[in-house]
């Protein structure tokens, strides 16, 4: 499926206008997303909060875990690589860290700083495989790009 992300885009961006509370705007963009699309069954942001080091930002879904240092899990690759980790199905990839049993495909996308630096990355899963395409990675790249924008 392909999903419009149009109003989410602009909802996300009218809410946050203004907003210099990093959390608060992580918390936002988890809620619009989460509560936009049906299939997004753990939707969150993992915040670089040392060197190396990934601790768990808002979030909508299970229970997260609560750190991943960069040489973990498909967060953690995200955050070493700068590049966005598309992923149809969790079970081939060696990496991936199961906070679900039920997570079948996932997307990661980075949040970068202005001087290139990686602040967070937003994390998605879905228990549907390959419930991400293209779409999602251009748009949730821009999402992420505006977010780092706001950053305090
Ligand atoms: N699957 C992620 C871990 C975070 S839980 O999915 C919320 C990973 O492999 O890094």
């Amino acid at each position: 499926m392909v999903r419009d992300y149009s109003q989410v885009l602009a909802n996300i961006e009218m809410a946050i206008e203004g907003e210099d509370d990093w959390i608060a705007i992580l918390a936002t963009v988890v809620c619009e997303l989460h509560n936009s699309f049906e299939d997004f069954h753990w939707t969150g942001f993992y915040r670089v909060t040392g060197p190396g080091l990934l601790k768990v930002g808002p979030y909508q879904g299970g229970h997260g875990c609560l750190e991943i240092t960069f040489d973990r899990g498909i967060c953690g690759t995200c955050a070493t690589t700068q590049e966005t980790q598309l992923v149809e199905n969790v079970h081939q990839r060696e990496d991936h860290i199961a906070c679900s049993s039920s997570t079948m495909s996932e997307i990661v996308v980075p949040v970068l700083a202005e001087d290139g630096k990686t602040l967070a990355v937003l994390d998605i899963d879905s228990d549907i495989e390959a419930a991400f395409d293209e779409n999602d990675k251009v748009n949730l790249e821009a999402l992420c790009a505006i977010i780092a924008t706001h950053f305090r």
